[in-house]
């Protein structure tokens, strides 16, 4: 069959007309056509799944039930500074369930030297290999909980009332009482002439103790509820002397952790995890997005934008032309209105006003403190 030129040139400017409209129509239409520098990058996310009638988590340390069985692993942890780093030298994932009193944590750490000195409660485990927990229940970056254990059950459970780059106190005297914790070592510890393959940290941490000075997060949590949290390990290099394990002099240690901080400091809140709380069926339900994400951002590009500039000025500037935060964030080119108000030069308060009204204003302090006008509703998934 012939198909005449006409006709073809006539189905093409059709087609072509089509397109147009359709760009025309998607260009006043469309909510989400932002520059995508108005909005930092989502930080990773995981489900956590309610434990079923049936399902037993025994902490035992090792991560055998099926309850663990059923649930997905974390992404594999990479280089705290994010991951263009060096790619760690051994595996390590996690996995999370939780239970009307517990959120449980099943961690593997593949390791060939698994060691451990430090045997008082509360030392400071990092001085060993460990696997650190980081929460945030209420994600306004303050009072935040730290956890840390090594290959031989010693732990370490302290809050902070504020970042430690804010001045924040750690407060070891705070304490899980009814916490679970034990491991499992797959080979011998503390000797260094016999390989090992890897172990395990196996944890129930109660919700009662981790929303303390969190009064707008419940425990437990409630179905969809999201909190901030990530993971660390610290791994030191350490050599074979006559058989026992010694770290090698003068080389830091390697940070691995599961969402990348961009910097070797876990205490930046806000760049953690997200896990979102389900009472679903395992696999049945997705993670969803914060709506107020693109106004969090602002909030963090102008605070670090603002520590920045003190660092150079010794004070804080109320002009955001003279802040390092992208052109399309100050010149109205995002979904939110940014302002700062400056408090005697050393003090300030940043507001983003999301141009979406349903959404509500949030707010970031020189102390890093973050909070959305409706208080809790910076990690709410419904608007
Ligand atoms: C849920 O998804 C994970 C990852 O794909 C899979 O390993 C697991 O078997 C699934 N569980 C169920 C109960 O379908
Ligand atoms: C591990 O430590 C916890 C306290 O953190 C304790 O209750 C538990 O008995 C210890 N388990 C083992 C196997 O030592
Ligand atoms: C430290 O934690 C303990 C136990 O929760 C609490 O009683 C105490 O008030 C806290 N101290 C500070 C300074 O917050
Ligand atoms: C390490 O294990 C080997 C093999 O079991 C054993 O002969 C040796 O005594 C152990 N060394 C130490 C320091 O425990
Ligand atoms: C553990 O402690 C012993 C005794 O103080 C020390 O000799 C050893 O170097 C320590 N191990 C590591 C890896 O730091
Ligand atoms: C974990 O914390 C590190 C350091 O703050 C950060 O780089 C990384 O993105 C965080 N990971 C997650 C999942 O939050």
């Amino acid at each position: 069959m012939q198909v005449s030129f006409d006709r073809m040139m006539g189905r093409l400017s059709y087609c072509t007309s089509l397109v147009f409209v359709y760009y025309f129509l998607m260009f006043f239409l469309r909510t989400d056509s932002y520059p995508s520098e108005c909005t930092l990058p989502f930080p990773r996310s995981y489900v956590v799944y309610h434990l079923s009638d049936r399902e037993v988590i025994d902490v035992d340390g090792k991560l055998d039930d099926s309850a663990w069985d059923s649930v997905s692993w974390t992404e594999d942890f990479i280089d705290i500074q994010g991951p263009d780093f060096k790619k760690p030298r051994f595996r390590t994932h996690a996995k999370m369930r939780w239970d009307d009193k517990f959120l449980y944590l099943g961690a593997y750490l593949q390791e060939t030297d698994v060691w451990a000195n430090q045997t008082k409660h509360d030392s400071v485990v990092f001085q060993d290999n460990d696997f650190e927990v980081f929460m945030d229940p209420d994600g306004d970056t303050h009072w935040y909980k730290e956890f840390e254990i090594n290959a031989i059950n010693t732990t370490w459970d302290l809050e902070l009332n504020k970042p430690y780059l804010n001045g924040g106190t750690p407060n070891s005297s705070w304490e899980m009482p009814s916490m679970k914790s034990a491991i499992f070592v797959a080979g011998p510890i503390n000797n260094a002439s016999v390989p090992d393959k890897y172990w395990t940290v196996e944890l129930a941490l109660p919700f009662t103790n981790l929303v303390d000075h969190s009064p707008t997060a419940s425990a437990p949590p409630n179905n969809k509820d999201q909190w901030r949290i990530n993971f660390s390990r610290v791994e030191w290099h350490v050599r074979n002397v006559h058989g026992h394990y010694e770290k090698v002099p003068n080389v830091p240690e390697d940070n691995w952790v599961w969402s990348s901080q961009s910097a070797i400091n876990m205490h930046l809140p806000e760049r953690w995890g997200f896990i979102q709380f389900s009472t679903d069926a395992v696999n049945a339900t997705e993670f969803v997005r914060t709506p107020n994400w693109p106004v969090y951002s602002a909030l963090v590009m102008i605070y670090d934008a603002q520590k920045k500039f003190i660092a150079v000025n010794g004070y804080y500037t109320a002009d955001l032309d003279q802040l390092e935060i992208p052109v399309a964030v100050r010149t109205g080119q995002c979904q939110y209105e940014p302002a700062v108000q400056v408090i005697k030069t050393y003090s300030f308060k940043a507001t983003v006003s999301p141009v979406d009204q349903r959404l509500p204003v949030g707010h970031i302090r020189d102390d890093r403190l973050i909070w959305f006008n409706d208080r809790s509703s910076n990690l709410k998934l419904q608007v």
